[in-house]
Order: structure tokens, then C-alpha cells, then sequence
């Protein structure tokens, strides 16, 4: 029974004291609600230079006015600037600004290829326009030819007229007449020298020179000659291909757009035998 008042007593107690702590909490959120209002009513209000006060305005009452002031129909425009209408741009402009870049650019296409084609012919035409093969090479004059020759071993490489620049002995001279003779070859021929095409005439491989054998020897299918380029072996239907020369003033000019069918099957002008190994099956140059 005692425990039952002592449990009582204490429940009582409890409420008390919970009952005092929820009111004191209610009065300060009240207060500092007044105190918050009052502060913003305060923080609205401005004391003007006259002495009197003036509200300032929230958002909330900006955007009220608006509103107001567009039913009313009487909005401010921002400045006196009048404002340009607009415009949608017409589809036909666009249409023939973009027909006339496609046919300009097709225009301009066109006379770049046409150009580029008329350069082509004209140097085509004429040979002497350029320095490279199908033109008048000059080799320059015979002594330092013979000098080249000499220096490269019994062959001279001119890559600019895809030809061989040999000797043609002296002393093979009256043979070679009737063979040689009645070519446009024949006057550089005379003075010494044969200027041999670089192309096989089996199946067109280039031609390179046998330093140990000073033959021409073809890679490609064995075929050799000699180095005047008469065929001495292989299945070539007939000696290199020679070009037409011309000596004029001591100087050597080869005529590349002259291509003359080299000599008939057995045809050897100077008897010339391999004078070493074969450089066939061995690296040559
Ligand atoms: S291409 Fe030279 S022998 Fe065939």
C-alpha cells in the first residue's frame, strides 16, 4: 500500500513537472515568434531622410504588382529602344545561295581538271618542255662521257632517260655500220657510244649492269647481252632497245622519245665474251 501512494506520488510529480516544461517551451517559441515578426515588420520599415518611415517591398509584393499591373494593361516597356520585328529568313535565298556554291565549286572543279589535263598534253607534245624521259637528254660532253663511263665501270646509269650510256668499240665500228647504220643512233654510235633502253625486251624487267661479267644480265627470266646490248642468251625475242643520238658540238644528246627495236637474234657486232662470273642468282645493281 505505502508502495502504491510512493508510485502515485511520483506519477503526479511527473506530470507536474512535464506539464511545466511543455508550457515553458510554448511561451518561448511565442516569444520568439512576436520577436521574429516584429523584426521583419522592423527590417521592412526605413526611416526616410524627412524622419518619417517607408515599407520596403518584399518579392512576394513586386511580383503582386506585376500582375496587377498587366491586367490593368499599362506595363512599362524597358526603354524608348523600339524593338525590331522578326524576320523569317525566305527559303528561296536560301535555296539559290546554296545552288550557286555547288555550282561554283562543280565550275571550279571542272577547270582545275581541265587545266591540270591541257598541262599534261602540252608536255606530252612537247618534249623538249621537260628534262625527263620521252625529252632530248643532254649527256654531256664525249670526253667527260667517256669519263663516266670509265668511272662506273663500263656502264653510265642516266635515271632521267631510264637508260644505260655504254661504249661502242672503235674497232666494231665497220660491222656495226650495217646493222647501226641507217638508225637515227648512228651519229653518237660513230663517235663511240650506244645509249641502251633500261627495259627488257622479253617482259619489260629493267636491265641492270654485271660489273664481273660486264654483260647486261635480266633478273627476271636470265636473259643477258652483251654491252652494246645485243642478245647473247635467254628468252628475249632480241637485243635491249636503243635510242636515236645526236653530237652536236662535241656535246652527246640522247633522244628518249626515239625508242629503235633492238638487234635481231644473234646479231654480235663486237664479239664481246663474258669477261667474268654472271651476276645471275647474285645481288646486282
Ligand atoms: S624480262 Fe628479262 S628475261 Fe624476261
Amino acid at each position: 500500500m505505502p508502495a502504491l501512494i510512493i508510485a502515485l506520488a511520483a506519477l503526479v510529480v511527473l506530470g507536474l513537472v512535464l506539464l511545466f516544461v511543455t508550457s515553458r517551451r510554448s511561451d518561448t517559441n511565442a516569444a520568439m515568434n512576436s520577436v521574429s515578426a516584429e523584426t521583419m515588420r522592423r527590417d521592412r520599415e526605413r526611416v526616410t531622410a524627412g524622419g518619417g518611415t517607408e515599407v520596403e517591398q518584399t518579392g512576394r509584393d513586386v511580383e503582386k504588382a506585376a500582375v496587377l499591373a498587366r491586367r490593368e494593361g499599362d506595363l512599362i516597356p524597358l526603354d524608348d529602344t523600339e524593338i525590331e520585328p522578326w524576320v523569317a529568313p525566305d527559303p528561296e535565298a536560301i535555296g539559290v545561295a546554296r545552288r550557286q556554291f555547288l555550282n561554283r565549286s562543280i565550275t571550279g572543279l571542272f577547270a582545275l581538271n581541265l587545266g591540270a589535263f591541257s598541262l599534261a598534253v602540252i608536255a606530252q607534245l612537247w618534249p623538249g618542255a621537260s628534262e625527263g624521259f620521252g625529252s632530248v637528254i643532254k649527256v654531256g660532253d664525249l670526253n667527260d662521257v667517256r669519263t663516266s663511263i670509265a668511272a662506273g665501270g663500263g656502264f653510265l646509269y642516266k635515271p632521267e632517260g631510264r637508260m644505260w650510256v655504254t661504249e661502242y668499240p672503235t674497232g666494231a665500228l665497220e660491222k656495226g655500220r650495217a646493222i647501226y647504220g641507217s638508225t637515227p643512233a648512228w651519229p653518237g654510235i660513230e663517235q663511240g657510244f650506244k645509249a641502251l633502253y633500261q627495259k627488257c625486251p622479253h617482259l619489260g624487267c629493267r636491265v641492270p649492269d654485271c660489273g664481273s661479267s660486264q654483260f647486261f644480265e635480266c633478273p627476271c627470266h636470265g636473259s643477258f647481252y652483251n654491252q652494246v646490248g645485243e642478245k647473247r642468251g635467254g628468252p628475249a625475242p632480241r637485243g635491249m632497245d636503243y635510242f636515236a643520238m645526236s653530237v652536236a658540238g662535241n656535246v652527246l644528246s640522247v633522244d628518249t622519245g626515239q625508242i629503235i627495236d633492238g638487234p635481231a637474234i644473234g646479231t654480235n657486232t663486237t664479239g664481246q665474251e663474258r669477261e667474268g662470273p654472271s651476276c645471275l642468282g647474285a645481288t646486282s645493281h
